[in-house]
Formats: C-alpha cells, structure tokens, sequence
C-alpha cells in the first residue's frame, strides 16, 4: 500500500497536502508467546500490511484525526489529553502523544496538528494493528516536533501509550517489531535488555510462504485472558523468588513443580519453555534456515494450547488442518484468545494447505477463515515533505 489513500484523505478533510507520512507495519510473531512481559526472549517480524499516518502541524493547539475504518473527525486538544482513553481508536494516537510528552517533548510548546490515518493491517487478528497505529504516529510527530528520539525510545513510547492510555497490560513486543524489523529477517529481541539481533529469515530465497490464517474470531487484551496469564506468571516469579520468569531455565522446572499449585505450574513452564524454543529457532534459522524450524512452531503451539491455555478450536484446527496438508510447521501467533495462526508452506503446497484449512474450518461449523501470504518487511520511517 503506497501513501495516496492517507494523502487523499487528508486532503478531502484538511485540504492541502501532509508535511510527514508515517508507515508503521503491523507485526507476525513467529515464536516466542507471552515471553515479552516476562522479561524474555521473542522472535518477530515487521510484515507488508500498514498503518500510514498522514500530518500536518497546524497554528494552534488542536488535534484533528480522521480515519478509513470509522466515520467523523476526533477533535481534541493538546490541553485536554486526559480525555483520550475514552476515545476508541483515537486513544492510540492521543496516547502517543502523551507519551512522547512523558518521554521530553515539551507539550506546552509545541503546536497541534491534523491526521488522516489508513490502514491495511486488520483489525483484531492478531496482527497488531494498534502498534501499527502508534509506530506511525510516533515516526511522523518526532519529525515534525524534531524530538529525536531513537527507534527504541520510540517502542517504549507506543506501548507506554497502550499500556497507560489504552489501557491494554502488553509487553514491548509488537512495538519493537514494528519498529525495528527489516526486510526478509526477523528480530530477536531480549526484552530485559532489549538487545535486538536480526535473524535471517528469506522465505522467497528458500521457496517458501508465510500464510496467515485469520480464524475471524476476536481477541480483547485488554479484558480477561492476557492479564490473568500475565498475573499468573507474576504471581510464579514472586513465589519463586525471581525478579522475572526469565531468570529460570528448563533444568529448574521440578523446583518449579515442587513450589507451585498445577495450573501456575503450567503456565510458568509455557514461558520458560517457550523462551528456549525462541533460542533453538534464532540458532536453527541461523545455521540451517527456515525449512528446520517447523517442530518448534509446533512445539509452541501445543504449549500455548494444553499449559498457557490460550488457544482457541478455531486455532487448533487450523494449525492441524495445515500441518496435515503439507506445512512445515503452524502455529497460532500474539496474544490468543482467538486471532490467526501462521502456516510455514513451501511454495507448492500454498493451494493445499489453504483448502485444507478452509474445509477443516467449514467442516468444525466455524467462520470462513482468511487466508494470505505475509512477507518479512522493513519497519516503520517517515517521509518528511516540503511544507
Ligand atoms: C500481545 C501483546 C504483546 C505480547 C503478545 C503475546 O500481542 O501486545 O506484548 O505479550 O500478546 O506474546
């Protein structure tokens, strides 16, 4: 997706042209599930679908937003962020903004500006469409506000905006993929030290395709599941007496049995398994490449599914039904609770596996799956135009 529909649509609202266009991508995990509040390991990817964001800065102290997936303006004010988290999807660009001010950016001195905001990244399939929103945002205003603040400082700021203004208990994770992929790797990110390390990841080299399978079935972070997991997994570390779950590896696990109720247990040994598979595949992609890292998707999926508990029948079918058509390894990826799996095909099983995905589903009674490629992408940048 180029820039004309972010540009046409803010020249049919504001008139006149944007003077940045940010492009924040949304983000594949290929493993690495529910590690990033754990202060552990996650392997990500930046993918070809985005948010572009275009902007203006304007003489006053306003914001006006629009967007191509809702109707009407947002008409808010440098003055008034308190009022953001009210907002819907306005929230996350408010919340950037508040963000950016908690991060240095003098928001008394700085003026307001208007944004037209489209985007192809879907909405609740797992994808992270919210961090696209804010790595977008985030690009374009430390242009035009000349914050200079680096990538990293960036991330931080967009999942500080989540966390505070969105309300949603999220890790560090869709924000630094967002942020800091690169085209045909993945990033693997140590979110204690937020080290990042660029693995090879070049499907077309390798003849093989990275299918999303969108199940259509919704996910709400900020309710419910993700914070009860991430309460059980804090609530494992205290017990054990570790600052983060990161601190234990599998040689600790019949301690853990030993200390913990059955249900912690379990969730305790998703994270610290789920971190060495994240290892196991920087290390097999590394040395091998991407034909020899199906077990581990597999591997994490089943975690996710029996000990994490955050898979859904839509998922697993999913994930077997392409499994069984020819895919190297499946997995469902972010949060849970519903959302896609992503499928590792080569190139002449792409036709099987997505009818074998598609009857799986209709077979179970469920919604009609979404099905596409998704390639390793470069993160976000922004274009800054002559005003
Ligand atoms: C969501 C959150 C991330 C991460 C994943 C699970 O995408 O936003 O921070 O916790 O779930 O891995």
């Amino acid at each position: 997706m180029d820039s004309s529909a972010a540009e046409a649509l803010f020249a049919r609202t504001f008139s006149g042209t944007p003077t940045a266009v940010g492009f924040g991508p949304g983000r594949v995990n290929l493993i690495g599930e529910h590690t990033d509040y754990n202060d552990g390991f996650a392997l990500p990817m930046a993918i070809d679908h985005q948010v572009i964001a275009a902007v203006r800065l304007s003489d006053t102290r306003r914001i006006r937003m629009v967007t191509d997936f809702t109707a009407g303006m947002v008409d808010s004010s440098l003055d008034d962020l308190a009022n953001a988290t009210s907002l819907g999807w306005a929230a996350y660009p408010l919340g950037v903004v508040w963000a950016l001010g908690e991060a240095g950016v003098d928001l008394s001195d700085v003026p307001g500006f208007d944004l037209a905001l489209v985007s192809d990244v879907p909405v609740g399939a797992g994808l992270s469409s919210s961090a696209a929103i804010e790595s977008a945002v985030a690009m374009a205003l430390n242009a035009l506000w000349d914050a200079h603040l680096d990538r990293l400082a960036l991330a931080k700021i967009g999942q500080r905006a989540e966390n505070v203004v969105v309300g949603a208990p999220t890790g560090i994770m869709d924000q630094s993929a967002s942020l800091l992929g690169q085209q045909g790797y993945a990033v693997l990110l140590d979110c204690r030290s937020l080290a990042t390390e660029l693995i090879p990841f070049d499907l077309a080299a390798e003849g093989l395709r990275l299918l999303v399978l969108d199940t259509k079935t919704s996910h709400a972070h900020a309710s419910g599941g993700y914070g009860s997991r991430r309460a059980s997994c804090e609530q494992g570390a205290a017990t054990l007496g570790v600052a983060a779950l990161r601190d234990l590896g599998p040689a600790d696990l019949p301690r853990v049995q030993a200390l913990l109720d059955e249900v912690t247990y379990r969730r305790v040994r998703h994270v610290i398994t789920e971190n060495q598979r994240v290892l196991d595949t920087a290390e097999a992609l590394r040395e091998v490449g991407p034909r020899a890292i199906g077990e581990l998707m597999l591997a994490s999926h089943e975690s996710m599914r029996d000990d994490f508990e955050i898979s859904t029948d839509e998922l697993d079918v999913a994930v077997a039904s392409a499994v069984a058509a020819g895919a190297i390894g499946a997995r469902m990826t972010g949060g849970g609770f519903g959302g896609s799996a992503i499928a590792l095909v080569p190139d002449e099983a792409i036709a099987t596996v997505e009818a074998a995905v598609r009857a799986a589903c209709a077979k179970a009674g469920f919604a009609a799956p979404e099905v596409y490629p998704v390639l390793p992408a470069a993160g976000a940048r922004v274009e800054v135009r002559p005003g």
